[in-house]
């Protein structure tokens, strides 16, 4: 039997870099000193059940949402785990209304990082997976500081993204445009090991996965589209299967390994002015990054989620995200007249 070899996750960097003959080892630092912010989330959120950490601070963050204490530390450990290595220029979190500025006395570099700290906070306290989000950006404006102007971009100028998920297990999984890779947290010793090389989302799945108790606020398109998931049809597989935890990055995580489709549409309850709910910059573009790379799609229905002009920090699309064919068939519903 060949014995598989073991590659961490700051090998496999360094060696994704290596790909890129002018590489300058910045961005390995980069990723690096996120996955040390990751390890000590993942840490926290294990102990969450255990320590005081559980509840809330009494804050509200900028969306109106409560913020959990795990949110706050998140945000603060990827801050300043980030903010004096000399590779970022500028930062734009989920919790700040503002961008984050790179203290002056610390070196400024060439990179962006929007990130959503913890996602899915309010499965906290029943100990259902969260997670952390992130997208990396070379930075475009060329004056003395880096500028909004240089988080407000489009998904294709992405150069890295991914997310961590404090689950069963933790894991990491990233792209830098060579394909999706996957690593687990080994906690007795600390390390992040490849579990998952090359992930490629199964065209097709079986699996659909929206908040269906907004269902009367939904377009028409989905509406039928869901209605259509619930038929029984044995060539098409159908019925699907509804599996909904309420976190993203892990319900988009499942649907990464099974196949499937995530939706989160907009609300049409005043049909002149449909709401989202999920942040571009931070939730729908670095998981865009990810699935078009493993071979999925993600659209709001009517464009590709990595088309969008970003205008806003905390702009809200609509997102539906997962295996190819389906997002396909629910465009096709969506733009239905
Ligand atoms: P966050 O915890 O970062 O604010 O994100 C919550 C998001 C996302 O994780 C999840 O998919 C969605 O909210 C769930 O929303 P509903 O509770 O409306 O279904
Ligand atoms: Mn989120
Ligand atoms: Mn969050």
């Amino acid at each position: 039997m060949q014995k598989s070899r073991v590659v961490t996750i700051q090998r496999h960097i360094v060696e994704q870099e290596r790909l890129y003959p002018r590489a300058t080892g910045d961005f390995t630092g980069l990723l690096w000193d996120l996955t040390l912010a990751a390890k000590s989330i993942s840490r926290e959120v294990n102990k969450a059940g255990l320590a005081e950490i559980l509840g809330l601070t009494g804050e509200v963050n900028v969306h109106g949402d409560d913020v959990k204490k795990l949110d706050v530390y998140a945000n603060e450990r990827i801050c300043k785990a980030m903010d004096h290595g000399g590779h970022l220029c500028i930062m734009a979190s989920e919790e700040n209304e503002d961008v984050i500025r790179i203290p002056d006395e610390f070196p400024k570099g060439k990179y962006v990082l929007l990130f959503d700290p913890l996602d899915g906070s309010s499965n906290i306290d029943a100990n259902v997976s969260i997670g952390t989000i992130f997208s990396i950006y070379r930075r475009k404006t060329t004056g003395k500081e880096a500028t909004i102007e240089d988080c407000l971009r489009k998904g294709t100028e992405q150069v890295a993204a991914g997310y961590i998920i404090y689950g069963s297990s933790t894991m990491m999984v990233y792209t830098t445009g060579q394909g999706v890779h996957g690593f687990t947290l080994d906690p007795s010793i600390g390390e992040f090991l490849l579990s998952h090389e090359n992930i490629k989302i199964p065209q097709k799945g079986k699996i659909y996965s929206i908040n269906e108790g907004n269902a009367n606020a939904w377009d028409d398109g989905t509406k039928k589209y869901v209605a259509y998931l619930k038929e029984k049809d044995t060539t098409t597989e159908r019925p699907y299967s509804l599996r909904y935890i309420g976190s993203l990055v892990a319900d988009f995580h499942r649907n990464l390994l099974y196949g499937g489709i995530f939706l989160y549409p907009a609300d049409y309850k005043d049909p002149k002015k449909p709401k989202a709910k999920l942040r571009l910059l931070y939730e729908a573009n670095p998981l865009a990054f990810i699935v078009e790379q493993a071979g999925g799609m993600a659209s709001t229905g009517k464009e590709r989620i990595m088309d969008i002009q970003a205008a806003e920090l905390h702009q809200k699309v609509p997102l539906i995200i997962g295996s190819k064919e389906d997002v396909l068939t629910y465009e096709k519903f969506f733009n239905q007249k």
